[in-house]
């Protein structure tokens, strides 16, 4: 047996090309660049990837490939669909078909050829704010309408209650039913709210995307990533029964910690609308897959079960530790809602007299922490910021006593 990895370690990425540990936003707008962070003393948990070490099986399952010394231009083999629908079966109980499935580099180009190739110009998209910030920009950047439906919040008088976040299936019925709309993107389990719908949300929600004839994109990413032993319900397992028009984005990235090995899937079970997206995808001159990235999926498919279930353990611990930590500190006044799925963590500062504008320079100059700015995520976000929980231990902990520092001055 493989020895298992000490997540307690924090293993230096500089010089590896790490956007979280080497970068940080230019001045012109978020995501449109980068430039090279010179601080080192900051705490990088913004971007979503792990400072773990990805599976073994993976590491292997490159280095075998690469004892082939011929990198040509590839298509991959049958057996990464395989061995995909044989991981969401085992572990989430419902099997895809792998005919389905369509590799792809990444998601987040995707969603704007999936607006390209299923809207004509002008035609609506429904977003859940707050949510990742890239779907806007799909929506923007490729001539279709948004329509803000942003997340609800059912705060209970328990500060330790439940995740307060409901999809506003009102507003989402009088959206969907506006001539035009067409589609709607759906993050499960959410990003940055940390919230797992239940069966019966996901079952309403599909309900109204049938009704008005919606197309669903479910982007699904980290669906692997359930905290404290929650369940998962795919989107398909749903969708099937109810003979809609969906599209699921998944992936090993989150899940594995392989986001630079840029290898997503698309699953669209129906088969006009993969041959549409086909098609469009031909038009950008992209195909093929990268074989070693192949190579590392199905390797994590087939064998990083183990590892996930030990990183889950690990995970889970870490945003018990942050919850714990402002529970038993009400004075700093952070608020923090349950993260049941995903590793980040949905930090309110509203409450702490910090103005929503000021907040991100506050936490980089004042707590020496690079967290990610609610704002991006929607209005709603604004006086939030992301914190990434995939690091070590004692990270985490040294991080949250610099907050815990700089906010006990703010005075
Ligand atoms: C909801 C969601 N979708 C997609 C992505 C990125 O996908 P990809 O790296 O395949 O473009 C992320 C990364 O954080 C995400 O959180």
């Amino acid at each position: 047996m493989t020895a298992q990895p000490d997540l307690d370690r924090l293993i230096p990425r500089a010089r590896t090309g790490s956007v979280k540990w080497e970068y940080r936003e230019g001045a012109v707008g978020h995501g449109s660049t980068l430039v090279p962070a010179e601080d080192p003393d900051v705490i990088p948990m913004w971007v979503a990837d792990m400072d773990f070490p990805c599976p073994e099986v993976v590491v292997e399952a490159i280095r075998k490939r690469a004892e082939h010394p011929i990198f040509g231009y590839s298509m991959g083999l049958p057996s990464y669909r395989e061995a995909f629908c044989d991981w969401v079966a085992a572990r989430h109980g419902f099997r895809p078909d792998p005919d389905w499935v369509v590799p792809t580099e990444g998601i987040v180009p995707d969603l704007g050829l999936l607006v390209r190739t299923f809207l004509e110009p002008g035609q609506g998209v429904i977003l859940h704010p707050p949510v990742y910030f890239p779907f806007f920009g799909a929506v923007r950047n490729n001539g279709a309408r948004m329509h803000l439906c942003p997340l609800r919040r059912e705060d209970g008088p328990d500060v330790d209650g439940p995740n307060p976040y409901r999809l506003d299936l009102e507003r989402f019925e009088k959206l969907a039913a506006e001539r035009g709309t067409r589609m709607t993107f759906l993050c499960t389990p959410q990003n940055p709210v940390g919230r797992v719908w239940t069966p019966g949300e996901l079952t309403a929600f599909a309900g109204i995307a049938a009704r008005h004839g919606l197309i669903v994109v479910a982007d699904e990413i980290h669906g692997d990533l359930m905290l404290d032993g929650r369940r998962f319900t795919p989107w398909l397992s749903l969708d099937h029964r109810l003979g809609l028009r969906s599209v699921v984005c998944s992936a090993p990235s989150k899940t594995f910690n392989l986001a630079g090995l840029k290898s997503s899937c698309l699953v669209i079970p129906d088969e006009e609308m993969r041959a549409a997206y086909r098609h469009a995808r031909d038009h950008t001159g992209v195909y093929g897959v990268n074989p070693l990235s192949a190579a590392a999926a199905e390797a994590a498919w087939r064998g990083g079960g183990p590892w996930l279930d030990r990183v889950l353990a690990y995970l889970s611990e870490n945003a018990r530790t942050l919850q714990r930590f402002f529970s038993e500190r009400p004075e700093l006044k952070v608020g923090t809602v349950p993260v049941e799925a995903t590793y980040l963590a949905w930090l309110d500062f509203r409450r702490t007299g910090i103005a929503a504008e000021a907040l991100e320079d506050f936490l980089l100059d004042k707590a020496r922490l690079r967290l990610e700015n609610g704002a991006i995520f929607g209005e709603e976000g604004r006086g939030f910021a992301r914190m990434n929980l995939a690091c070590p231990r004692p990270l985490l902990t040294e991080a949250l006593g610099r907050l815990e520092t700089a906010l006990s001055s703010t005075e």
